[in-house]
């Protein structure tokens, strides 16, 4: 069956030559990107420490889209730096349901989908509102780092379960997971496209998770921020499409920052079920005030214009998560890593080169910053955490230079 536009009718995905040629120059571009270039740049990641190479936060190194970049550059000139117009927030709310039907596959009434400044103000309001006072945060671990420092900061305690191994993934332990919720635990941290594991859930694990919560009449918070990032031969399935007790149960928050690298113009979604909108009308005003109108009109513009520019990247992300396999074979061949199946986050098993529990701090002595196991939480020592989504020469380097570290003492 050909295509008789520019772009496939049912998907709006570009035709696979213009698909070809744009991941080509998307490719050549990155390429070309220096470490110089990036420090110029001023990201947090090449910034913080000026004389390592930057692979801890969850930034990447290539820019975003133009169709973002046309939108934000329309609305400076415009001059649009006041508070969120409703006009904009219901233009959001349909760009994120249009996202979701083409790409996942999932319905969602624009009426459930709410701004907010960012992910982790989501959680905060999922904490705080749709939980019962003083219950613990579940969170299987390794964990994206806030998620165990932020339940203490609202008076909460968290309780670690530590996912365990399945042949080369990780997968969640559902006994511990269920204890937990027993203890009295509120709220399931569920967080897939998985940071910092790179872990990509299928329907049969999420159903089976929603089991366990149901049974504890609990909460999920769905961190579904790295969605758009799966590599191909695997799929998101939004957890609260797996079945009718995940639509009730689940606070879905998505964003546009990581997949098109807007995280500093603070903007992400919450998706809530029907039963939490009275409430959300209640409380939710604190937390949609930190979304800004940019970061609104950017969010806005990748969903419904940045997905060519998007499978370009993810194109490129493909090729440095295999590089990255070859290089550690070649170079340091103790080290255990299972390329991610989503998100551009490396998990990197380091015990083999008896660096201690906190790998992180020998390598940063030794010129890369990385992010810390432990801070991922207590099944994390002994490994790395390593944002892949940088320049192919720079991915390069980065590996000479951990190899280096680990063969000088
Ligand atoms: C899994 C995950 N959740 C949440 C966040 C934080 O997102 P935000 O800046 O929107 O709070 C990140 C950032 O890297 C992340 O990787």
């Amino acid at each position: 069956m050909g295509w008789a536009g520019d772009r496939a009718p049912a998907t709006g995905l570009p035709r696979p030559r213009d698909a070809r040629s744009s991941a080509a120059a998307f490719a050549a571009a990155a390429d070309r990107r220096t470490v110089a270039d990036l420090r110029a740049a001023g990201s947090l990641k090449w910034t913080l420490a000026p004389d390592r190479i930057g692979a801890f936060v969850a930034e990447a190194d290539f820019g975003t889209a133009p169709e973002v970049r046309a939108a934000l550059h329309a609305a400076v000139d415009a001059e649009r730096f006041g508070y969120l117009p409703p006009a904009d927030d219901a233009a959001l709310a349909a760009a994120f349901a249009g996202w979701a039907r083409e790409r996942y596959g999932w319905d969602v009434d624009p009426g459930r989908v709410r701004p907010v400044g960012d992910v982790m103000a989501a959680f905060r309001a999922a904490v705080r509102h749709l939980t019962a006072p003083g219950s613990a945060v579940v969170l299987p671990t390794p964990a994206y780092m806030p998620f165990l420092t932020v339940p203490g900061v609202l008076g909460r305690p968290v309780v670690q379960v530590p996912m365990v191994r399945d042949g080369d993934r990780l997968v969640h332990d559902l006994d511990g997971i269920g204890r937990a919720l027993a203890d009295g635990g509120g709220l399931l941290v569920l967080c897939n496209p998985h940071n910092p594991t790179g872990r990509v859930l299928d329907h049969d694990e999420l159903r089976g998770i929603a089991r366990v919560v149901d049974a504890h009449g609990a909460r999920v918070l769905a961190d579904e921020i790295h969605a758009p990032l799966v590599y191909a031969g695997r799929r998101h399935v939004p957890y609260a499409t797996v079945s009718p007790e995940a639509a009730a149960h689940a606070v879905t928050a998505v964003s546009a920052s990581k997949a098109w690298n807007l995280p500093g113009l603070k903007c992400a979604q919450v998706v809530l079920p029907p039963a939490d909108l009275d409430r959300w009308h209640d409380v939710g005003e604190e937390y949609e005030h930190g979304a800004s109108l940019l970061g609104v009109v950017a969010s806005t513009a990748a969903y419904t214009a940045g997905g060519p520019w998007l499978d370009a990247a993810v194109t490129y992300l493909d090729g440095n998560r295999h590089e990255l396999a070859a290089l550690l074979a070649t170079h340091l061949p103790e080290v255990r890593y299972t390329p991610p199946e989503g998100t551009y986050l490396a998990w990197l098993d380091v015990r083999g080169l008896g660096l201690g529990d906190h790998p992180g701090r020998v390598f940063a002595a030794a010129g890369v910053q990385l992010t810390d196991g432990p801070a991922c939480g207590d099944a994390g020592r002994g490994h790395v955490r390593y944002t892949l989504a940088t320049p192919r020469p720079v991915l390069r380097d980065t590996v000479a230079a951990l190899a280096a570290a680990v063969r000088s003492g």
